[in-house]
Protein backbone atom coordinates (compact mmCIF):
# COMPACT_ATOMS: atom_id res chain seq x y z
CA UNK A 1 0.00 0.00 0.00
CA UNK A 2 1.29 3.32 -0.73
CA UNK A 3 1.88 5.78 1.98
CA UNK A 4 1.26 9.65 1.13
CA UNK A 5 2.58 11.69 3.91
CA UNK A 6 0.82 15.61 3.25
CA UNK A 7 3.24 17.99 5.08
CA UNK A 8 2.68 21.94 5.31
CA UNK A 9 5.98 22.90 3.49
CA UNK A 10 6.16 26.32 5.44
CA UNK A 11 4.02 27.93 8.04
CA UNK A 12 4.62 31.52 5.56
CA UNK A 13 5.40 33.11 9.31
CA UNK A 14 8.65 35.84 9.27
CA UNK A 15 12.00 34.05 8.94
CA UNK A 16 12.77 32.05 11.85
CA UNK A 17 9.25 32.52 13.63
CA UNK A 18 8.20 29.17 12.17
CA UNK A 19 8.34 25.95 10.25
CA UNK A 20 10.42 26.27 7.11
CA UNK A 21 11.39 25.03 3.87
CA UNK A 22 14.55 24.36 5.04
CA UNK A 23 12.79 22.60 8.07
CA UNK A 24 10.76 20.36 5.48
CA UNK A 25 13.89 19.53 3.51
CA UNK A 26 15.62 17.88 6.64
CA UNK A 27 12.57 16.26 7.65
CA UNK A 28 11.70 15.27 4.22
CA UNK A 29 15.45 13.38 4.24
CA UNK A 30 14.52 11.44 7.27
CA UNK A 31 10.56 10.29 5.67
CA UNK A 32 12.47 9.26 2.58
CA UNK A 33 15.14 7.19 4.53
CA UNK A 34 12.17 5.64 6.25
CA UNK A 35 10.26 5.07 2.98
CA UNK A 36 7.42 7.19 2.57
CA UNK A 37 6.12 6.51 -1.35
CA UNK A 38 4.51 10.29 -1.72
CA UNK A 39 5.64 13.58 -0.33
CA UNK A 40 2.33 15.61 -0.67
CA UNK A 41 3.67 19.34 -0.40
CA UNK A 42 1.18 21.99 0.92
CA UNK A 43 1.80 24.78 3.02
CA UNK A 44 0.22 26.74 5.83
CA UNK A 45 -3.14 28.68 6.71
CA UNK A 46 -3.05 27.85 10.06
CA UNK A 47 -1.53 31.32 12.22
CA UNK A 48 -3.22 34.38 11.47
CA UNK A 49 0.57 36.19 11.26
CA UNK A 50 1.41 34.37 8.68
CA UNK A 51 2.25 36.59 5.35
CA UNK A 52 -0.33 36.56 2.58
CA UNK A 53 1.45 35.76 -1.24
CA UNK A 54 -1.43 33.29 -2.29
CA UNK A 55 -0.95 33.44 -6.01
CA UNK A 56 -2.18 31.29 -8.49
CA UNK A 57 1.24 28.85 -8.64
CA UNK A 58 2.09 29.38 -4.39
CA UNK A 59 2.73 26.49 -3.48
CA UNK A 60 4.49 24.95 -6.98
CA UNK A 61 8.21 26.38 -5.88
CA UNK A 62 8.22 24.52 -2.37
CA UNK A 63 7.43 21.36 -4.24
CA UNK A 64 9.88 22.26 -6.97
CA UNK A 65 12.60 23.20 -4.35
CA UNK A 66 11.80 19.37 -2.70
CA UNK A 67 12.47 17.95 -5.54
CA UNK A 68 15.62 19.45 -6.48
CA UNK A 69 16.94 18.82 -3.17
CA UNK A 70 16.05 15.24 -2.97
CA UNK A 71 15.64 14.16 -6.35
CA UNK A 72 14.78 10.15 -5.70
CA UNK A 73 11.47 11.26 -3.63
CA UNK A 74 8.25 11.08 -5.23
CA UNK A 75 6.98 14.78 -4.61
CA UNK A 76 2.94 16.17 -5.61
CA UNK A 77 2.26 19.27 -6.06
CA UNK A 78 -1.19 21.10 -4.83
CA UNK A 79 -3.11 24.75 -5.10
CA UNK A 80 -5.31 26.19 -7.18
CA UNK A 81 -3.99 23.67 -10.06
CA UNK A 82 -7.76 24.15 -12.50
CA UNK A 83 -5.71 24.13 -15.69
CA UNK A 84 -4.38 20.36 -17.71
CA UNK A 85 -1.89 22.09 -19.49
CA UNK A 86 -0.54 24.36 -16.48
CA UNK A 87 -1.15 20.74 -14.63
CA UNK A 88 0.75 18.69 -17.10
CA UNK A 89 3.48 21.62 -17.35
CA UNK A 90 4.21 21.11 -13.85
CA UNK A 91 5.04 17.74 -14.13
CA UNK A 92 7.34 18.18 -17.33
CA UNK A 93 9.18 20.79 -16.23
CA UNK A 94 10.50 18.24 -12.91
CA UNK A 95 8.70 20.78 -10.55
CA UNK A 96 6.60 18.21 -9.36
CA UNK A 97 6.03 14.18 -10.22
CA UNK A 98 2.25 14.48 -9.69
CA UNK A 99 -0.39 17.11 -9.20
CA UNK A 100 -3.26 16.59 -7.06
CA UNK A 101 -6.68 18.55 -7.22
CA UNK A 102 -9.05 19.46 -4.95
CA UNK A 103 -11.80 22.27 -5.41
CA UNK A 104 -11.97 22.19 -9.14
CA UNK A 105 -13.10 18.65 -8.83
CA UNK A 106 -16.10 19.72 -6.20
CA UNK A 107 -16.77 22.50 -9.26
CA UNK A 108 -17.10 19.70 -11.71
CA UNK A 109 -16.52 15.72 -11.51
CA UNK A 110 -15.86 15.70 -14.84
CA UNK A 111 -12.18 17.53 -14.36
CA UNK A 112 -10.45 15.10 -15.59
CA UNK A 113 -11.92 14.98 -18.77
CA UNK A 114 -11.83 18.85 -19.08
CA UNK A 115 -8.04 18.51 -18.38
CA UNK A 116 -7.78 15.84 -21.35
CA UNK A 117 -9.41 18.50 -23.35
CA UNK A 118 -6.97 20.93 -22.29
CA UNK A 119 -4.19 19.10 -23.59
CA UNK A 120 -5.94 18.23 -26.83
CA UNK A 121 -6.29 14.40 -25.34
CA UNK A 122 -8.13 11.88 -27.53
CA UNK A 123 -8.94 10.14 -25.03
CA UNK A 124 -13.03 9.95 -24.25
CA UNK A 125 -14.92 10.91 -21.16
CA UNK A 126 -17.24 7.91 -20.00
CA UNK A 127 -21.31 8.73 -21.18
CA UNK A 128 -22.22 8.74 -17.58
CA UNK A 129 -19.87 12.04 -17.03
CA UNK A 130 -21.29 13.92 -19.97
CA UNK A 131 -24.77 14.01 -18.50
CA UNK A 132 -25.19 17.35 -16.53
CA UNK A 133 -27.88 18.13 -13.75
CA UNK A 134 -30.66 20.41 -14.73
C1 LIG B 1 -6.55 29.62 2.47
C2 LIG B 1 -6.03 28.20 2.34
C3 LIG B 1 -5.27 27.65 3.37
C4 LIG B 1 -4.78 26.34 3.26
N1 LIG B 1 -4.05 25.82 4.30
C5 LIG B 1 -3.58 24.56 4.19
C6 LIG B 1 -2.82 23.96 5.24
O1 LIG B 1 -2.58 24.58 6.27
N2 LIG B 1 -2.36 22.71 5.09
C7 LIG B 1 -2.63 21.98 3.97
O2 LIG B 1 -2.20 20.83 3.87
N3 LIG B 1 -3.37 22.51 2.96
C8 LIG B 1 -3.84 23.75 3.04
N4 LIG B 1 -4.58 24.30 2.03
C9 LIG B 1 -5.00 23.43 0.92
C10 LIG B 1 -4.01 23.32 -0.22
O3 LIG B 1 -3.27 24.47 -0.39
C11 LIG B 1 -4.73 23.05 -1.51
O4 LIG B 1 -5.55 24.12 -1.79
C12 LIG B 1 -5.51 21.74 -1.42
O5 LIG B 1 -4.65 20.70 -1.67
C13 LIG B 1 -6.70 21.70 -2.34
O6 LIG B 1 -6.31 21.83 -3.66
P1 LIG B 1 -6.99 22.90 -4.62
O7 LIG B 1 -6.26 24.18 -4.42
O8 LIG B 1 -6.82 22.27 -5.97
O9 LIG B 1 -8.41 23.00 -4.20
C14 LIG B 1 -5.06 25.59 2.11
C15 LIG B 1 -5.81 26.16 1.07
C16 LIG B 1 -6.29 27.44 1.17
C17 LIG B 1 -7.11 28.00 0.03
Amino acid sequence: MPLFYRISATDRLSPGKGWEIEDTIRFARILHKQGIDVLDVSSGGNDRNEFPSVTIDYQISLAARIKKEIPDILVSAVGSITNGKRGNEIIKTGFADVVFIGRAFLQNQSVVGLFAQHLDSEGKIPLQYTISAK
